[in-house]
């Protein structure tokens, strides 16, 4: 397969669970639109590999995975012009990872947001854990340490152009990023420094009030596969600015998340509306919440009518499409890897 003279677009998604709102907005949505663009070629997998570093339990993982392809699907991907395929499908990317770790700064690693959240909450969760490890020691595990050079090496493997990701994933780019360049600069020029697709800048927040969408409070978290009702009613429920007691009462947008998603899914003048209606007690909540809810039904529409055909498919329909695209992503993946070995002084496979 000849990619070179397109764009190479990649990005993963984790399987953790239900698809939410926050992927849709900060993955999906990118990622749809380059596949359908003839100038790029797609690589999209289930990170399955990454999705061990904060799952301990089996259980219910390969549902997920097969979640994760649905929701592609769903979301409009072409698994015959995009390739859609599971981490685990390629060990190759395994060994680019334990190549381009000898060329990752621990102390980055260490400093990555990502893995100083999680190893918190990790611990939060009494994982980590077998009876030997000290609760106040407990510095996450290996793997949450290493998830940015297995994702380093999920985009240098592909000889990715372009990787559109959510905005916590960002520093994660940029690792890659340096890692490619220290690569190309010891070692002989193989790597594109890849982009990141800035896209808007999405942060779905929580409708409880708080930071980003996260599965911890269900009532706050808007997932794909909910009915129109369930999303009216998360909204007429979430929580608003507080001073806005009773209807008179003013507000103040800047605090309220209902804004927030005013600004991802509304029109200008709708963000107008409600910026003045809520600051004099001109509109209430009631009617500021279902001009949001009513832009995220819609947009939603084609992906709960999608949804609904791929209900009907048996699990073997996804797991055909991971390893077709498995074969794929192989294919493309291993030369590459190959040659970072035999520029590293290490025979090939
Ligand atoms: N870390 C990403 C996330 O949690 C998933 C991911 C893994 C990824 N490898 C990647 C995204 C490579 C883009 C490219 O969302
Ligand atoms: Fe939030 Fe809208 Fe209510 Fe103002 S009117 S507090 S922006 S929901």
């Amino acid at each position: 397969m000849s990619n070179d003279s397109k764009t190479v677009v990649v990005t993963g998604i984790r399987a953790t669970g239900r698809l939410h709102y926050g992927t849709f907005l900060g993955v999906m949505r990118d990622a749809v639109a380059l596949s359908r663009d003839p100038e790029k070629s797609c690589f999209f997998f289930v990170a399955n590999l990454h999705t061990l570093t904060t799952r301990p339990n089996p259980t219910g993982l390969l549902a997920d995975q097969r979640g994760i392809v649905r929701g592609y699907l769903a979301a409009g991907i072409d698994p015959e012009t995009s390739v859609i395929y599971a981490q685990s499908s390629v060990p190759e990317t395994v060994v680019l990872s334990c190549l381009l770790s000898n060329l990752a700064p621990v102390g980055q690693l260490v400093g990555m947001p990502h893995y100083k959240e999680k190893k918190d909450a990790l611990k939060v969760a009494g994982f980590g854990g077998d009876e030997e490890s000290d609760e106040d020691s407990f510095g996450g595990n290996a793997g949450l340490l290493n998830y940015p050079i297995l994702m380093a090496a999920d985009i240098l493997g592909v000889r990715a152009d372009l990787v559109p990701v959510g905005q916590d994933q960002h520093p994660h780019v940029e690792f890659a990023r340096r890692l490619a360049r220290s690569f190309n600069r010891r070692y002989g020029n193989l790597f594109p420094v890849p982009d990141l697709l800035e896209g808007e800048a999405v942060r779905a927040p929580s409708l409880q009030g708080g930071g980003k969408m996260s599965k911890s409070d269900d009532r706050g978290v808007i997932y794909l596969d909910d009915r129109p009702e369930d999303i009216r009613t998360k909204f007429r429920v979430a929580v608003t600015d507080p001073q806005r007691q009773r209807r008179r009462d003013p507000g103040n947008p800047s605090v309220c998340n209902i804004f927030t998603y005013h600004h991802l899914v509304s029109s200008g003048e709708e963000i107008a509306w409600a910026q003045n209606g809520c600051t004099s007690a001109s509109i209430g909540c009631a009617e500021c919440k279902q001009v949001v809810s009513g832009h995220v039904v819609d947009m939603l529409a084609e992906f709960r009518e999608r949804q609904a055909e791929l209900d009907a498919k048996s699990p073997s329909y996804f797991d055909e499409i991971l390893h077709e695209g498995g074969l794929r992503a192989r294919a493309r993946i291993k030369p590459v890897v190959e040659q970072a070995m035999e520029l590293m002084g290490v025979p090939p496979f």
